[in-house]
């Protein structure tokens, strides 16, 4: 089965339209997102566009600060504080990756953690591991999300994530854990990759390593997840290899289409959790 992350991202932009629709008449205001781009990185600007096309087609009020390249930390943590103190404003989202020049920590510290849509914020970090309310990072919460909709009791299930990124692996850590799985956090330094996938009721992958995971390195009837994007002679693969793969495993993301739009889909849905919560206090 190949899993259509398309057709479950549409699903999930509807509910929030209609979310969002219902938050308009109780409160008479709109969720609202503000995303800060900061250079000319191709594939940021791309995804910049796509966050603001979706917010805007669920109803919610989106924003693109651009930057240039050159452009001074301070201001950069000027303008996050005003948005910070900003009630019209519910997410703030700052693209990454940021020049050199800037601290991508301080800028992710400087930011409200109530405001944090993408959950990078060490508080939201930590009510995270903590198993507390928090921010989720949008791209694991969208893996979890498919995983989910395939199994629904993930129980002692088997889970191996390939890739220690703060983005996703480690926040898919947690999300598995909560779900009562056995997780294994797999790395560059690995010894054997292959052994530990061959183990796996559940394969998320995240390296960024093109067509890394092959189709004899994984059990029969397990679910696999690509979160991989790379460009290659060939045209966009994923970290697993799909041809191979897809023949042996229960259920596969497909690259693209499959983890990408649920990235996006989560955004809006953080947006409108952060909405929740600046209204509710
Ligand atoms: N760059 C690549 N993925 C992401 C993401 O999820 N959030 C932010 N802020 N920047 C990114």
């Amino acid at each position: 089965m190949i899993i259509d992350g398309k057709k479950v991202a549409a699903e999930l932009r509807e509910e929030l339209k209609k979310k969002v629709t219902e938050l308009k008449s109780t409160y008479n205001a709109v969720p609202g997102l503000t995303v800060i781009l900061v250079g000319e990185d191709p594939p940021s600007k791309i995804y910049v566009r796509n966050k603001e096309k979706s917010a805007n087609e669920v109803g919610i009020n989106s924003e693109v600060i651009k930057y240039p390249e050159n452009v001074e930390e301070k201001v950069l943590l000027n303008k996050i504080i005003e948005l910070n103190n900003n009630n019209n404003v519910s997410g703030i989202l700052v693209q990454l990756p940021l020049p050199k020049h800037i601290d991508k920590r301080k800028v992710i510290e400087t930011m409200n953690p109530r405001k944090d849509v993408d959950g990078f914020h060490p508080m939201n970090v930590g009510n995270l591991s903590s198993g507390y309310d928090s921010s989720i990072p949008c791209t694991p919460l969208g893996c979890y999300l498919l995983i989910k909709k395939i199994e629904k009791n993930l129980n002692g299930k088997h889970a191996v994530i390939i890739g220690r990124s703060n983005l996703n692996g480690k926040p898919m850590i947690q999300l598995l854990l909560k779900e009562n799985c056995t997780v294994t956090i797999t790395h560059s330094k690995t010894k054997d990759l292959r052994a530990e996938c061959s183990r796996a009721d559940i394969i998320i992958a995240a390296v960024g390593r093109p067509k890394l995971v092959k189709g004899d390195w994984v059990k029969k009837g397990a679910i696999v997840i690509d979160v991989g994007i790379n460009k290659t002679d060939s045209g966009l693969v994923g970290d697993v290899d799909f041809d191979e793969v897809s023949k042996v495993a229960k259920a596969i993301t497909p690259v693209p289409g499959g983890v990408g739009p649920m990235t996006i889909a989560c955004l809006l849905n953080n947006t409108v959790e952060c909405f929740k919560k600046t209204q509710s206090n």
